[in-house]
């Protein structure tokens, strides 16, 4: 655990102000394939990197305190991969759940996931169920990590305004009582507060269907570094960076 105190240097030698982090931060995990391929290796190598990192990033916010992150794992859209990249991933993926279900109660931490569970293979998305009720029964977590897993931002509005008309049907709700807040409950997002910061390293300056919905007003920091090399100083850096903005929210 980093000895924090309330103003700290981070290691970029940048001033971080404790009491002003953002309370979620959302990261689109991407250039797993780049940093394989610079290296001559198979892109599958990009991706156990890339989870490591995942890892390192997790428990850095959590020690400085920051309540909510949300990781892009895997999109509606990558399913357009090999079969033995997708397979690696989702390997992956069972490996660092297995891990972390071990190490949430000890950890202080809950996981959940966005996205449609239902097309993932069966025994991860067993794993995912009993993850999510394993973190929900933990007492006291004071960090809940959203996991977007076979996750698209258009996807979970359709699957939210399904349901919503669903209960419409059953009579259950009234057209005239929808809002944004009534709406926010139908998406896998609910109950979880709108993301502050969106970090996007490798390069890339889009969203790629990532939480369209949740961003509306979220601060956006782009980096080239790909994400296996993403480190506790470069997310320090794109903090120092959210703190120097100023947000208005539409005010003046
Ligand atoms: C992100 O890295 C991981 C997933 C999309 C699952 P990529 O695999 O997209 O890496 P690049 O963008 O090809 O470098
Ligand atoms: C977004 O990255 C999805 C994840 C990081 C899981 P992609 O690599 O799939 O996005 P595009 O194809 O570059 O837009
Ligand atoms: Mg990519």
């Amino acid at each position: 655990m980093a000895f924090w105190h309330k103003k700290q240097k981070s290691a970029e030698g940048e001033s971080l102000d404790l009491t002003r982090l953002p309370g979620h931060i959302a990261i689109i995990m991407d250039g797993n394939g780049r940093w394989a391929k610079k290296r001559g290796l198979p892109r599958t190598a990009g991706h156990a990197a890339g989870a490591e990192t995942f890892r390192t990033i997790a428990y850095h916010c959590r020690d400085l305190g920051i309540p909510y992150l949300t990781v892009y794992a895997f999109s509606t859209e990558n399913w357009k991969r090999p079969v033995e990249e997708v397979s690696t991933i989702m390997d992956l993926l069972h490996k660092y759940l297995l891990e972390a279900l071990e190490k949430m109660e000890r950890d202080g931490f809950c996981i959940k996931f966005f996205g449609d569970l239902s097309a993932l293979p069966l025994e991860l998305r067993d794993l995912c169920l009993e993850t999510e009720q394993t973190g929900a029964a933990v007492s006291g977590a004071k960090y809940q990590i959203n996991v977007c897993l076979n996750y698209g931002g258009r996807d979970e509005i359709l699957r939210a305004a399904r349901t919503w008309a669903q209960e419409i049907l059953a009579g259950h709700q009234k057209i005239e009582d929808l809002t944004e807040e009534v709406f926010s409950r139908y998406l896998d997002s609910r109950g979880v507060p709108d993301p502050d910061l969106i970090i996007r390293p490798s390069g890339e300056l889009r969203l790629s269907n990532f939480l369209p919905w949740q961003s509306a007003y979220a601060e956006f920091y782009f980096t080239d570094v790909l994400w296996p090399d993403f480190s506790p100083a470069v997310l320090d850096t794109a903090l120092a960076d959210f703190q120097r903005r100023q947000r208005r929210f539409g005010g003046v």
